[in-house]
């Protein structure tokens, strides 16, 4: 494939890790940047070109985190590149909010003609994935005139107050930032692998989606007062969940019969990540509102909040942002949706049949992985201590996450116990199943401890 250095060229791992210059770099970080974020090893990255990244000390490694499920093109994807330095010598930055330029327009229609909701679409711009979730809050609210929303246990929405308070997925994330938006009630979303013991996965998921009308809309909240659910069909921080589609299909029903708002979050599972477009499609379900970022540009900085041109009725004053659809991003995703349309979105679901099919054995040969599931390049694989008891292996799949590292391996924890297999989009089998061997290595050494 065109998009990447040498289909099956592995990692090369040359100096200790993290190497002099890596060192330098993390002094420096440790002197000047916030701790609160979450680094699990010492990449200290210099370049990067399709599946592989170069550190700081000529270290080469494959990246199976993709920038946190960003890259999807893969690294400083040519056709992404030109089309950057291109706008860049044209026009970097008019503001939306004021004046016009044609490239949020162009955007615009191609996010309508591959939407997974029937048009006509309107469409706001931010930055990020909480700034895409956020006004999605805003016009859930401003819409409908209903105050509250539901979200689900597991979720990860983003770390501004608004989407925050939606997020449920680890408590750190929440502690001492209260009081957070009033409103926000959380249900079970359906982590099938840790269903009650004796229930059917089938039934356990309708019955997650059923608890909202059968117990909440008949003792806490009145469904006329609901605005929206948010729902990531595949929970990513959550620890890559897989919501069944027929949880999907209820939560549409409910929404229906209560004049309630679906929001999807497809900030990590869409732009092609799933095999599809946005994953909500596998479920055969129409969200009214869809919260884009992350792959959607390939790593420039865009939030996208789509949807039915109805929906979005509210008036100038309301909402903006200085930055938001910035039209180096614009042409940062518009080149990103070709690739992704001529390429990407097929090799995702290609290549993770390919992964899926190697995965799927290796719950009968290896003690600690409890479950893998998935759709796509959106991939967990949930390591457990015992796999009759499912008892979590949180400080093990760490273990796993460092060794993988230390052989040229990019890989990132999701959930309390899950390792997220999510290369860029236009990762070959060959380059895949390099990656699995090492994982597979790294898990053997860590079961033997
Ligand atoms: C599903 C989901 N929504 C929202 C966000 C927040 O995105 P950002 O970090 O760009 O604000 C994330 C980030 O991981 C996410 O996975």
């Amino acid at each position: 494939m065109a998009t990447t250095i040498a289909p099956t060229a592995g990692p090369k791992i040359r100096t200790r890790l993290p190497g002099p210059n890596a060192q330098r770099v993390l002094a420096g970080d440790q002197t000047y940047i916030s701790p609160s974020y979450t680094r699990t090893y010492p990449l200290v990255a210099k370049r990067g070109r399709g599946v592989v990244i170069e550190d700081v000390d000529g270290n080469e490694f494959f990246d199976f985190a993709a920038g946190i499920a960003v890259v999807s093109t893969g690294h400083c994807h040519p056709e992404v590149v030109s089309a950057i330095q291109k706008q860049a010598a044209e026009l970097i930055h008019m503001s939306g909010t004021d004046f016009y330029y044609e490239n949020m327009i162009t955007l615009a229609e191609r996010l309508s003609s591959i939407a997974p909701m029937k048009g006509p679409h309107k469409v706001y711009y931010g930055n990020s994935g909480t700034e895409a979730v956020e006004a999605a809050m805003k016009l859930a609210r401003y819409h409908t005139k209903r105050q509250n929303i539901i979200a689900f246990y597991g979720a990860f929405h983003g770390r501004t107050m608004g989407s925050l308070s939606l997020t449920a997925s680890k408590v750190q994330q929440r502690r001492r930032f209260f009081p957070l938006v009033p409103g926000v009630t959380h249900v079970p979303y359906p982590y099938v692998y840790r269903r009650p013991a004796g229930t059917e996965a089938r039934q356990y998921a309708i019955d997650c989606a059923r608890f909202i009308e059968e117990k909440l809309f008949k003792t806490t909240l009145p469904p006329e007062e609901v605005a929206a659910i948010f729902v990531e069909p595949i929970q990513g921080e959550g620890g890559y969940v897989v919501a069944p589609p027929e949880f999907m299909q209820e939560l549409r029903r409910i929404c229906d019969q209560h004049g309630i708002l679906l929001v999807a979050d497809e900030v990590q599972c869409g732009a092609g990540r799933s095999g599809k477009w946005w994953a909500i499609q596998h479920a055969g379900v129409e969200p009214d509102i869809v919260c884009i970022a992350k792959g959607i540009a390939s790593g420039m900085p865009l939030g996208v909040t789509l949807t039915r041109a109805e929906i979005m009725d509210w008036v100038p004053g309301s909402h903006a942002s200085t930055f938001g659809g910035n039209p180096v991003c614009n042409a940062a995703a518009l080149a990103t949706i070709d690739v992704l349309e001529r390429e990407g979105v097929r090799n995702a679901e290609r290549v993770g049949r390919h992964i899926m099919d190697r995965l799927r054995t290796w719950p009968a040969r290896h003690r600690m992985v409890g479950d893998v599931r998935g759709l796509g390049l959106m991939i967990g694989v949930e390591i457990v201590k015992d796999q009759r008891t499912r008892e979590t292996a949180h400080d093990e799949r760490d273990q796993i996450v460092q060794l993988a590292f230390e052989r040229g391996l990019l890989f990132l924890g999701a959930g309390e116990n899950t390792l997220r297999v999510c290369p860029p989009l236009v990762v070959t089998p060959e380059q895949a199943d390099i990656a699995l061997d090492v994982l597979e290595e790294c898990i053997s050494i860590v079961e033997k401890k």
